[in-house]
């Protein structure tokens, strides 16, 4: 016999079902079992009804679908809990009176994580994923996560995937002391109720992590300062790790209670701060600019398992890991992908296109008269594409634009996260769809786009404004450190080199240019860019426009991307600096007409996606 939960907006969250004594909750939320408010009540009341039911010994708690849970809702986040708290929550899972096991596949991330550990027994799948990743939103684990996982796998290692957010497998937490069992992939549930069966033979009851205080590591001198000094130099500018070192080192020196009670107020703060409100407008921007709206959800992804360059750009390009050029850098991350064979010219001779599903040259003219396959996709990788080449010509449906971002210092590929898709006038929706399936495959963020790539147009007006800058008395020094300390890298400005030279503003005169005045400007005109395509149809939302910059240029993730940084400080005073630089620089700096009009509707490029959605 079964039962379930229904709660909320009528949907089932937990299923109940029977195996002699032992009852198995499934969190059943699709699609990540996120812990909303129904979920959090259903948990509760499905674990209460199997506490006081005499028939029942032992508790399972699994996810039903791709994974154990996912963490919090996040779309909860900046609002106080509703129905009940996760940490209360996982204080009644905690004080349950019979044994809860939680029967762990997929993931287990968050509070996913921490709902694991406040259940007394644990079981795994080898590829299962745990971890704490609440610091890449800006935030600290809000729901005991930083005083329990620390007595359990002992407080560096805790320290180590609290701080970093990166989660390890079931093997790994085996071996940490995270899990009592590893079980088959096919079959969890089956062995946790086995586990469970053998608690309950056994006499072994409730075995709760919070009363055992012997793997804290809270004597070893040097530990936590050793912590924030690698923090502080990993994660410049980052306040949230710093944070997370805090709430550790408060399971050490507070009493159980006080120290959760410190976590929960540093989460609240942490949620209402800026960093983290930015880094939460990342996660959702990066998931939402792989929906293009216009693509049919049926429209047909091949694989791509073949590649050639083509046109003397790419010669040579694919082994080399060159980082010079959009077209050899994304030459040499499709020659590193696995499962993608990249041909490339041998001396004269150009590569046999027969069996290619793409092929990449450097310019949309090398790509007029090829003998490619007719599935073929016929891809341009340059800063500026001829957009003629995207427009004109033969097999047109066939084209599009490619480009990786800019090679950024620290990354194992010459290139970002980022891979900005150009559509043409005429690109048929499977080659997107093909396009949108490789990004994925090459485990890139895709931003699509028309007209021009987003990227390097607004590269182009920043550097001319640096260059401008530079013109009215900066040092070229001066400008890479302001845009350093903001925590943009300079690479891919090209301020590690000479700036290019601009011309100067009219009215301007060589003088002292303080460093407000160059972050500004950079940033005013970088965002204006952004305005410029975003009204030009050229992007598909703003916040396609900060994954860009994200994703693909350093923009440091606290920030939010440039769109997101204008919304939080206002358009009024953008347009304002805007056209105060108008009057004194000429009409260039006149702001673009999306920014006059949102500043007067006293609106956000954010409420244009919110109204496209
Ligand atoms: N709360 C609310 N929604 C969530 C969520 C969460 N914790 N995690 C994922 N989602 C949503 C996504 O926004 C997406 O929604 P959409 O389809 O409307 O765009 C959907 O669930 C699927 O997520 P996606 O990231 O596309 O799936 P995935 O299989 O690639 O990755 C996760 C799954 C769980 C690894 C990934 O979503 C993730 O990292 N989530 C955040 C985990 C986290 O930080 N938890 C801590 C919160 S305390």
């Amino acid at each position: 016999m079964g039962s379930s939960n229904t709660l909320g907006s009528l949907r089932t969250v937990t299923e109940t079902r029977r195996v002699g004594a032992i009852a198995i909750v499934a969190l059943s939320a699709p699609p990540v079992n996120a812990l909303s408010e129904a979920l959090r009540l259903g948990i509760r009341d499905a674990v209460e009804a199997a506490e006081a039911d005499p028939e029942l010994s032992a508790i399972v708690l699994i996810g039903a679908g791709r994974m154990f849970c996912g963490g919090a809702d996040i779309t909860e986040f900046g609002r106080p809990w509703q129905g009940i708290g996760l940490g209360a929550l996982l204080d009644r899972v905690e004080d349950c009176a019979k044994p809860v096991v939680a029967a762990i596949h997929g993931m287990a991330l968050g509070g996913g994580l921490e709902l694991a550990l406040a259940c007394h027994y644990r079981l795994a799948t080898p590829a299962a994923r745990l971890g704490q990743p609440e610091v890449k939103l800006g935030l600290v684990p809000g729901a005991g996560g930083t005083q329990r996982l620390p007595r359990l796998v002992g407080t560096e290692k805790a320290l180590d995937m609290i701080v970093s957010g990166e989660p390890v497998d079931g093997r790994a937490a085996l071996d940490l002391g995270l899990l009592d069992a590893l079980a088959a992939e096919e079959g969890l549930e089956a062995e946790a109720v086995a586990f469970a069966g053998r608690l309950v033979a056994e006499g072994r009851g409730p075995r709760r992590v919070r009363e055992d205080d012997s793997r804290l590591e809270h004597g070893r001198i040097g530990l936590f300062a050793a912590a924030r000094e690698a923090a502080a130099r990993r994660y410049r500018g980052f306040e949230a790790p710093q944070a997370c070192i805090a709430c550790v080192e408060a399971a050490g020196t507070l009493p159980f209670a006080e120290a959760l009670a410190f976590e929960e107020r540093t989460f609240f703060a942490l949620m209402a701060g800026a960093q983290s409100i930015a880094q939460r407008h990342a996660f959702f921007a990066e998931r939402e600019a792989a929906k293009v709206p216009d693509l049919p959800a049926d429209a047909r992804r091949r694989p791509v398992r073949r590649v050639a360059l083509a046109g003397p750009d790419l010669a040579g390009a694919a082994f080399a890991g060159a980082a010079e050029g959009p077209g050899r850098r994304l030459a040499a991350i499709l020659s590193q992908a696995a499962g993608l064979t990249v041909l490339c010219a041998e001396g004269a001779a150009p590569p046999d296109l027969a069996g290619c599903d793409l092929v990449l040259a450097g310019q949309t003219r090398d790509l007029a008269s090829l003998e490619a396959d007719p599935e073929a996709i016929l891809a341009v990788a340059a800063d500026a594409p001829d957009p003629s080449g995207l427009a004109e010509g033969p097999r047109l449906e066939r084209v599009l634009g490619l480009h990786p971002g800019a090679p950024l210092p620290g990354s194992p590929l010459p290139g970002s996260r980022l891979l900005e898709i150009l559509r043409g006038p005429a690109t048929a929706p499977e080659v997107l769809a093909t396009a949108l399936g490789l990004a994925r495959g090459l485990g890139r963020v895709a931003v699509v786009t028309r007209g021009g790539f987003i990227g390097p147009r607004m590269l182009g007006r920043l550097r001319r404004e640096a260059g401008r800058l530079v013109h009215e008395g900066a040092s070229p020094e001066q400008v890479a450190r302001v845009l350093t300390e903001f925590g943009l890298a300079p690479a891919p400005l090209g301020l590690d080199a000479a700036l290019p030279e601009g011309e100067p503003a009219a009215g301007h005169h060589r003088r002292a240019v303080s460093d407000d005045e160059i972050l500004e400007r950079c940033l005013d005109t970088l965002v204006d860019a952004g305005a410029r395509i975003l009204e030009a149809g050229g992007a598909l939302r703003a916040s396609d426009i900060d994954v860009v910059w994200l994703a693909g240029y350093g923009w440091p993730a606290y920030r939010g991307g440039p769109m997101h940084g204008a919304d939080a400080q206002g358009l009024p005073a953008l347009r304002d600096r805007l056209r105060a630089l108008a009057d004194r620089g000429g009409p260039g700096y006149a702001p673009a007409s999306l920014i006059e009009r949102l500043a007067a509707e006293g609106g956000r490029f954010a409420d244009l996606d919110r109204r496209r959605a």
